[in-house]
């Protein structure tokens, strides 16, 4: 199968500017998946809950949705994108898969990032993994990417190929993910974006680029660069990811021991573990 990403530079708040340049690059893409960045056609620096919920869109009625739904439809190839999300009252910072039969559904960030958690819901879909035609596809949103547990949660569940929509400003995701995937034995692949943004005092974003796809051997197979605008194809072979042995002993799920790991009950409180936030 063929997928890549769609690395570029979203212009904050012009989301037909930003959709309108995404599909007429996607248009001409001969792929089968494709993956954007976490807020595509939205921008990411939100200032206010006023502009979230102007830019929010109800999925799967909301037009990012039906424009991308549209695409996937005609062009028989699947995409994982990120866009805020309006339910009720709640705002979601949200990730949607589209196929060939159009919206398949959503997945909600669990872990929000720095200022999200003042505009944003913390993600109540949990994780997901749909099958379809191509392999099993699984979503997480960029700093996800730092719980273990995501990609663990997804892979377990059955993930060939991780869609990781991103706005990725801290240096480590790029040189982590060959261990996530590695750890998991599925592909991923990272959707950043580039540019800066500077819409509150003292507090400008510059997004790291380094989009990428990783094996389920740790091996980077496509990257873009820190600066460019880039949409990067990759070839390779999903079923890769269905074979979680490394050998004739040791298969890295058969060998877990989850009652050592005190997941589903609360571990002892060491005395040395301290909770709380910074300055605690
Ligand atoms: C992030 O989660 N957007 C860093």
């Amino acid at each position: 199968m063929k997928a890549g990403f769609y690395q570029f530079n979203p212009t904050f708040s012009k989301k037909d500017k930003n959709l309108k340049m995404v599909m007429s690059v996607l248009d001409g893409a001969d792929l089968d998946l494709l993956v954007l960045p976490e807020f595509f056609a939205t921008g990411y620096q939100f200032t206010s809950k006023d502009e979230v919920a102007e830019l929010s869109e109800e999925i799967p009625d909301g037009s990012t949705t039906e424009s991308l739904s549209k695409l996937s439809r005609k062009k028989g190839f699947y995409i994982v994108a990120g866009l805020p999300e309006r339910d009720g009252d709640n705002f979601f910072n949200s990730a949607i898969l589209t196929g060939p039969d159009g919206f398949m559904g959503v997945y909600r960030k669990t872990h929000l990032y720095f200022e999200e958690k003042l505009y944003f819901s913390p993600g109540d879909t949990g994780f997901k993994v749909w099958d379809t035609k191509i392999g099993r596809i699984g979503i997480m949103i960029c700093f996800d990417w730092f719980f273990p547990e995501s990609m663990r949660a997804l892979a377990l569940l059955g993930a060939d190929i991780i869609g990781h929509p991103s706005n990725l400003v801290l240096p480590y995701c790029p040189y982590s993910m060959p261990v996530r995937c590695l750890e998991n034995r599925v592909y991923a692949i990272t959707a950043n974006r580039i540019g800066e943004e500077s819409r509150k005092e003292g507090q400008s974003l510059k997004f790291i680029g380094q989009s990428q796809i990783v094996s389920p051997e740790g091996k980077i197979l496509i990257k873009a660069s820190e600066e460019d605008e880039d949409l990067l194809v990759a070839e390779f072979d999903p079923e890769m990811a269905r074979n979680k042995s490394l050998n004739s002993l040791n298969n890295i799920f058969d060998d877990r021991r989850p009652e050592m790991y005190f997941l589903n009950n609360n571990p002892p409180s060491p005395p040395f573990r301290k909770g709380g936030r910074g300055g605690d």
